[in-house]
Formats: C-alpha cells, structure tokens, sequence
C-alpha cells in the first residue's frame, strides 16, 4: 500500500496476504454456499464455515457448541439482533456514555418501544464508576434486564473492566452483551472468565477478515429471539425459525467467501497470539502518544492507557480536524479519520464534540517507523498552521 495506515479502529484495510488469498480461493475453488446443497461443493462451503465458528469460540474463550457463533454482515447487524432480540417493552437496558452509535441508536429505537434507557456515566479517563453502575442497573422501579457495554472505546482506545462490571450486572440478575468490535483481535477476550453472557464482534477491524463479515456468540442458557426470518436451508416447513443455532439466528445466504477471508485472518491472529499482538500494538500506541503530546500545539485527547487498544486521538485549535486529516493524507500520505467517529458522547466526556477530534490507531503491520513519521507530519502542518496565522495576524 502507498502511504502511512493509521486507520485500523475503521478497518483494517491493510491485509495479510493469507486473507486475501482465501477470499480468493473460496470465490475459484468452491464457491457454493454453506448449508444450501448436499453437493460437494456447498461440504466444502459448510465445512469453511464451520472452521471459522469454532476458531472464534476458540479466540472467545468460548468452550461448547461452535454454532453458538452466527454470522451478521457486521457488528452494528449482531447488536441490534442481540438487543432487539432481548428486550421486551417494560424491559430496561443500561448502556455507556462510551458506545457506538452501533448500540446508541438501536437504543434510541427500543426506547421509542416501551424499553427504558439508562447511561450510565462515563469520564475523560475512559473509566466508570462501580457504585454509579450499580444505581443506574438497581434502578429505581425494576433492575435492568440487559448491561450493554464497549469492551474497548472507539474514541478513547481504553477498555472497560468488562469482568466487574458483569459482576455487577449479574447480582441484578442482567445479561451482559459485550460490543467487541473494537477489541476482538487486539485485545484477549475470555468470555467465561469476563463473565460475558454475549458478544458482538465484527470482522473487518482487528479480526483482520473482509467487510461484511461479524456475529454474535451467545452462551447456551441465554435466549435471543429472532428479529429476522426467513430461509436457513432446511427444516423449512415451519413457519417459525429452527429452535437450533445458528440457523435460529442466521437467515438467509451467508457470506461465503468473506467468512472464508475472516478464517484466514482469525488463523493469522492465533499463530501471533493476540497478547503479543496486544503488547506490540499498546508499545506503538504509547510510542505515538508521546511524539504527538510533545508537539506544540497538539492536545492528546486520549489517555495513555496501556491496556487498552491503540488509539491516539488529538486535536487543536491551529487547525480543524476534518483539515488536518486532509492535509496528513494529502500532503504526507499519513491515513487517520477526523469528526466524531460515531460516537459522540464520548467526544462530550473529552469536551471536542463541538469539532470532533483526530483518530491514529495503529494495526497489526503498522510499524514504529510509520509512527514516527506521522508525529512529525503532525509537527510540520502545525508549525505551517502557526505560521500562517501569525501571517495573517500581520
Ligand atoms: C465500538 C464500535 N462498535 C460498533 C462498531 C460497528 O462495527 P461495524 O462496522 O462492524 O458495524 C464500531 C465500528 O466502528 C465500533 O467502533
């Protein structure tokens, strides 16, 4: 690729070659669907598919029943499913100041349907306050049914004590759905252990695999109605989706050959480890941090936060965001995201969602060269910025 990615809390638009050739091999050599035929072809498309469920229950953390793992074109598609399929009017849902729009607005919906809505507080620090927590799911008149909560946050990079918090959540008897979508692949993710009853991931950021890849893992005791039906390839009398998973939750042709590419990708993740990945990404994450708080004119919005994924995201009053992204990208080749990357409550927790912020996060190929040379397109626009202003000030 030409030029500096810095984008990978986005996509990870930069893939290991193995992604791009099993996307590659399955649209040659196989083709067919999984679950549709009995031909070889649609074996071999089931058996890909199959691989792939049990090699994310075993990045999960998760023991059982591979296909406790269904298939959504995204995470933002596995949340509204695991929401919807939850909640019931009377119901309550505590969500976070730190969530995606991917869970602030199917909330928005649910609460338009009868489901009360509580956030529970955020802060700059990317922390939460336990005892807060622990009002906002007692409640006032009925505890809440669901905690739903960014493992990592997409403007901050910090990450939420998943495990205390679903403590909490569990002595109020709620279901704790994790949004992985940011820490899947950066992050360990143990979800017996973090205590998580259900887990939205998506495939084309830290899992490494193509757009229109993501799913739900939901443990076996917890039930999700359908909030979508239709085909799933067999027992199709029945007006009613198959009690069985995944089909109860997957209706319709899968993505083939994207869950091909998301194998090739979970498989790439396992043989680095995702704690070494982990280390390396939160080494380049602080290295970044430090380059870019020493410039003058920077502020670094973001903590430092070694534990959690690697986001840096700034501003300054020199320069809108939206045109510092341009020029990074334009005039050094350095590729970020400017604005309120869908989530701007907690662009009000860090007091930027007048004007948004920059993002840099870092991925598995980005390298600390690449970081160093970002900090210092950083540092030439802004000198150029003060220059100019103070040229124009005459
Ligand atoms: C925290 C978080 N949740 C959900 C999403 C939505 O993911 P997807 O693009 O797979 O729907 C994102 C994507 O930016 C995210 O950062």
């Amino acid at each position: 690729m030409d030029g500096i990615y810095l984008d990978y809390a986005a996509t990870s638009a930069v893939r290991p070659p193995e992604v791009v050739e099993a996307v590659a091999r399955y649209l040659r050599d196989v083709g067919a669907t999984p679950g549709r035929a009995g031909h070889r072809l649609a074996l071999e498309a089931g058996r890909i598919t199959l691989r792939c469920r049990a090699a994310l229950m075993e990045l999960f953390g998760a023991e059982g029943d591979p296909g406790r793992i269904a298939f959504f074109p995204n995470a933002t598609y596995a949340l509204n499913a695991a929401l919807f399929g939850l909640l019931r009017p009377g119901d309550r849902l505590v969500r976070t100041a730190y969530d995606h729009n991917a869970v602030r607005r199917p909330a928005a919906l649910l609460a338009a349907r009868g489901i009360a809505v509580t956030v529970a507080g955020g802060r700059a620090d990317g922390g939460i306050d336990l005892d807060e927590l622990d009002a906002a799911l007692a409640g006032d008149a009925r505890p809440a049914r669901v905690l739903c909560l960014p493992h990592a946050s997409n403007v901050l990079g910090t990450a939420l004590p998943v495990r205390e918090m679903a403590e909490r959540a569990h002595e109020h008897g709620a279901i704790v759905v994790v949004d992985a979508a940011q820490s899947a692949g950066h992050l360990p993710i143990g979800v017996a252990a973090m205590g998580v009853d259900v887990l939205a991931f998506t495939g084309h950021k830290g899992l490494l695999g193509p757009q229109g890849t993501g799913g739900l893992y939901h443990r076996p005791g917890v039930e999700i109605d359908p909030v979508s039906a239709g085909g799933t390839g067999g027992d199709s009398m029945p007006l009613a989706m198959p009690d069985a998973m995944p089909d109860r939750l997957e209706p319709g042709t899968l993505n083939g050959p994207g869950i091909a590419g998301l194998l090739a990708g979970v498989r790439f993740l396992q043989e680095r480890g995702v704690e070494a990945e982990h280390r390396r990404e939160s080494a380049l994450k602080l290295r970044l941090r430090e380059r870019l708080a020493a410039i003058d004119g920077v502020r670094v919005l973001s903590p430092a936060a070694p534990e959690g994924v690697g986001i840096v995201t700034i501003a300054s009053d020199r320069i809108p965001p939206d045109r510092l992204a341009w020029r990074l990208d334009h005039e050094h080749g350095v590729m970020t995201r400017a604005g309120l990357h869908c989530a701007p409550e907690a662009h009000q927790l860090l007091r930027c969602a007048e004007t948004g912020a920059v993002r840099f996060s870092v991925g598995w190929a980005t390298t600390t060269g690449e970081v160093d040379a970002a900090a210092a397109a950083v540092a030439s626009i802004l000198e150029d910025a003060r220059e100019t202003s103070a040229a124009a000030r005459g």
